[in-house]
């Protein structure tokens, strides 16, 4: 498995292999599959991240985070030299920033991590080089690059839209992996390449297609931006009128999963799964970067983001009423992480869902997370939460409540949850 992955990045086409230098600015889910992925077509790549630790783990050929057959490429990199990692960035001939951009409490985009990283790189671009915007942005990020560039750097001729010679090239490349499956996607996915000007964009697609199988879409930075954000909250709006439904289904007292297998039967209707809410730091986040740029137009965007946020509520009022019912009830929470067979808690609707029953004190809660050895910090202490394993949970539990699609869950003996009060919050059992 490993192998083909591998030989997958290396038979990619080899046109632009060269001996260039790289240097991606973030190591993280999204920078270091991009750093190795470059290394294995013969690029000096130097990953730079602001974590020392980081930084460690991968100078000695190990990763961080959790990605198949990563390890082994990354090993492979390092040993080989073609891969290491620094706290400060280093002269380069391409600069990937692959940095966080979160949201910040007011849900308007935070992006001080870009800064830094535009702000780093400043002072040793030369003629000739190439940066490229990786991270997920709000539109207009890719522009504001090139103008923290120019305020450290203005002796350098920067691109513009109808600028034909420049002395750098800037574009925006978003990232579509995903976690999982990020060394099969990284070559297969098509991808869109947005530059400042129409030979930035050409200098950015030189550089990916020396790995990249998909095809390159290339167009100007701000239509890259939004086509990003585009994809996740078209996503958001789609799963938004799932659990619409799920909430209406509830009141008329219909199965929800019975009704979306029969509308679908329709030629032209394809109706997405509910859930208990939408997590992960993409599809959760995304949307608002739309709505924070056009508030008076985004009416649906803003309110698909809503009706998912407010799922998770009304699965702890359905998880209340059937405790209600019961004297000091036992309640088995089946997953913690925000989907199926991986342990990202990130925006997670399954731990804010059981944050909550465990701050209401709704019953003694028996949590049964496969892909976590410990519960996150903000469970373990508490005195009416354990960390179960599967079988005894379901043994001991009056209610048991199905968060996430876990492959051990799929495979539970259905005998098992016979006279117990199921919350299926996922139709996994139905
Ligand atoms: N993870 C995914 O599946 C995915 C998919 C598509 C797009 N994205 C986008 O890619 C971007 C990165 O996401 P991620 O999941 O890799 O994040 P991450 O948190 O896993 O990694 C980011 C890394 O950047 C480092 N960093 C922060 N500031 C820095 C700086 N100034 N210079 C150098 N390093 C710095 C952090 O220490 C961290 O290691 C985000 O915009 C995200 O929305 C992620």
């Amino acid at each position: 498995m490993t192998v083909g992955l591998s030989e997958n990045i290396r038979g990619a086409r080899l046109t632009g292999a060269s001996s260039k230098k790289i240097s991606v600015l973030g190591l993280g889910y999204v920078g270091l599959p991009v750093s190795a992925a470059f290394a294995s077509r013969g690029f000096d790549v130097v990953g730079v991240d602001v974590q020392p630790s980081i930084v460690d783990v991968i100078n000695s050929g190990r990763i961080h985070i959790v990605e198949p057959d990563l390890d082994m490429l990354v090993q492979a990199a390092v040993s080989g030299g073609k891969l290491r990692a620094t706290l400060e960035a280093e002269p380069a001939d391409a600069f990937i920033i692959a940095v966080p951009t979160p949201f910040k409490e007011d849900n308007v985009p935070d992006l001080s991590y870009v800064q830094q990283a535009a702000e780093m790189i400043a002072p040793l671009l030369k003629q000739g080089d190439l940066v490229v915007l990786e991270s997920t942005s709000p539109v207009g990020t890719t522009e504001q690059i090139c103008a923290w560039i120019g305020e450290r750097r203005p002796d350098l001729v920067l691109p513009e839209p109808m600028k034909e010679k420049a002395d750098i090239h800037v574009a925006h490349c978003p990232e579509r992996v995903l976690p999982g499956s990020v060394l099969r996607e990284l070559v297969d996915n098509d991808r869109i390449i947005g530059g400042i000007s129409p030979a930035c964009a050409e200098a950015a697609a030189d550089l990916y297609q020396t790995f990249v199988k998909g095809e390159l879409h290339l167009t100007n930075a701000r239509t890259a931006e939004l086509a990003k954000l585009v994809e996740n909250a078209f996503r958001d709006v789609n799963i938004a009128f799932a659990n619409e439904l799920s909430m209406v289904c509830e009141r008329l007292n219909i199965n929800v999963w019975e009704l979306i297998d029969l509308a679908n039967k329709h030629p032209r209707v394809n109706i997405l799964k509910p859930g208990p809410g939408v997590g992960g730091h993409c599809i959760a986040v995304d949307p608002w970067f739309i709505v924070a740029a056009a508030k008076d137009l985004t009416k649906v965007i803003r309110a698909a983001r809503e009706v998912n946020d407010s799922k998770p509520r009304a699965v702890v009022e359905k998880i209340k009423a059937a405790a209600a019912r019961l004297r000091q009830p036992v309640i088995a929470c089946l997953g913690l992480s925000y989907k199926a067979d991986i342990d990202d808690l990130r925006e997670s609707p399954a731990l804010h869902i059981v944050e909550d029953l465990a701050r209401q004190k709704v019953g003694e809660l028996l949590v049964v997370e496969p892909n976590m050895r410990n519960l996150p910090r903000s469970l373990s202490d508490l005195p009416h939460v354990k960390a179960a394993e599967l079988q005894p949970a379901l043994a001991a539990a009056d209610i048991i409540v199905l968060l996430v699609d876990h492959r051990q869950f799929k495979r539970v003996d259905r005998e098992l949850l016979n006279l117990k009060i199921i919350v299926d919050t996922r139709g996994i059992w139905r």
